[in-house]
């Protein structure tokens, strides 16, 4: 079945399914400041929601069928059967918005099933989040949708609950806290913790300077073990420190025990440690308007992933040692690693020249076209209709 990209989704909703949407709701992707793989160790976080969105559109149908379309993957038509939902199975994509029906089934009391149509322009596979935007937008419709008044943390909570369990991704809840809660102008301080959450001013176009988005165009699968081996490692420096959580232990006292960790263990439980600090200092740095300094904190972050908890790749290194050697302010891979996008914090002016010389270093090293995007921090998840 095809999809009339020029129409509304309200318009290609009604083509496909012959009814109007109850709800459209939509959900964006994020980029991260600071503060990578520290999400699900009770770190803090400084991601910031971007201008590109998911959107879903939903109605409920009377039978216990669920019919689900994408015009961002096949454009075919899948249809589940709401008593078939069980973790781990079906199509790759559809497990996300699927399994935000499955988290949230019990709060819905509802019998019958639904039609979705999903649309949108958040890059897929390039490491910006699109998954915790298409989980974030179904999971804010059908909030909407059943009157549920969940909190935004609590709506987080089910987004990220679906995609450990029903994607079976042992992800932090950075992505799906950003994408609920971002804000426009400024980044948001996350304490990943109790959900608590500041949002710190991120207004660098009056200053003259942009953040430029490359997107390597490798597509990494976190699913396939790296992320939750080195999520391990940090969770065993725990116990074996026998502390609460790796905040709450200071650089020195971390470095001072070094001799209880194995080697693997310390070096990736030290990237945890330093995170967490380089995000409040980031902060502090944002705060005082200091960008030389937050750019210097952005570039030891991506230093730390690529030596100490290695989750880089040869292109994500190339982008960020070419902005870098223009001139960038900083420079890091951001979210999980081993391919999707760097960030480079820049003079405007160097916009061009940047893009330039990076397309020309990938071409130099023999991999393929990067892809640029700006972005500045923007709304989170809403109801459209
Ligand atoms: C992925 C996960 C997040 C977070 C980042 C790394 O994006 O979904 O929870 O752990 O990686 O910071």
């Amino acid at each position: 079945m095809g999809i009339k990209k020029i129409a509304t989704i309200g318009e290609n909703f009604l083509t496909l399914f012959g009814t109007t949407p109850e709800i459209v709701a939509a959900a964006p992707g994020r980029v991260n400041l600071v503060g990578e793989h520290v999400d699900f160790l009770d770190g803090f976080v400084l991601p910031f929601a971007i201008e590109a969105v998911t959107t879903v559109a939903i109605a409920r149908r009377a039978d216990p069928k669920i019919r689900i379309i994408s015009s961002q993957q096949t454009s075919e038509l899948i249809t589940v059967n709401m008593a078939d939902l069980a973790p781990m199975t079906g199509e790759a994509w559809t497990r996300y918005p699927i399994g935000v029906i499955w988290a949230m089934s019990e709060l819905l009391n509802f019998k019958g099933g639904f039609d979705i149509l999903i649309d949108g322009n958040v890059p897929l596979g390039a490491g910006l989040s699109s998954s915790a935007a298409l989980e974030c937008a179904v999971a804010t419709a059908l909030n909407e949708l059943f009157s549920l008044n969940i909190s935004k943390p609590d709506l987080a909570r089910i987004a990220q609950r679906a995609e450990n369990i029903y994607v079976g991704m042992p992800c932090g809840i950075m992505d799906q806290s950003v994408s609920i809660m971002g804000e426009k102008g400024s980044a948001l301080l996350l304490d990943c913790r109790d959900l608590s959450t500041e949002h710190i001013p991120f207004n660098i176009s009056p200053l003259g300077l942009e953040l430029l988005v490359i997107d390597t165009q490798v597509h990494h699968e976190l699913t396939d073990g790296g992320y939750g081996e080195r999520r391990a490692s940090c969770e065993k420096a725990v116990t074996v420190l026998g502390i609460t959580s790796l905040r709450d232990i200071s650089v020195p006292d971390f470095v001072a025990r070094a001799s209880e960790l194995d080697e693997t263990t310390y070096i990736r439980a030290f990237h945890g440690v330093t995170e967490m600090k380089r995000v409040l200092d980031g902060v502090a740095a944002l705060r005082a308007g200091d960008f030389k300094e937050f750019g210097a904190i952005i570039t030891a972050s991506h230093i730390s992933l690529r030596d100490n908890y290695t989750v880089s790749c040869p292109e994500l290194n190339v982008a960020v040692e070419t902005a870098l050697s223009l001139g960038a302010l900083g420079s890091r891979m951001i979210g999980g690693g081993y391919g999707g996008s760097a960030i480079a914090l820049i003079r405007a002016e160097q916009t061009e020249d940047m893009k330039k010389a990076i397309a020309s270093a990938f071409a130099a090293a023999g991999f393929i076209a990067p892809r640029f995007f700006t972005s500045l921090p923007s709304a989170g998840a809403r109801v459209i209709k």
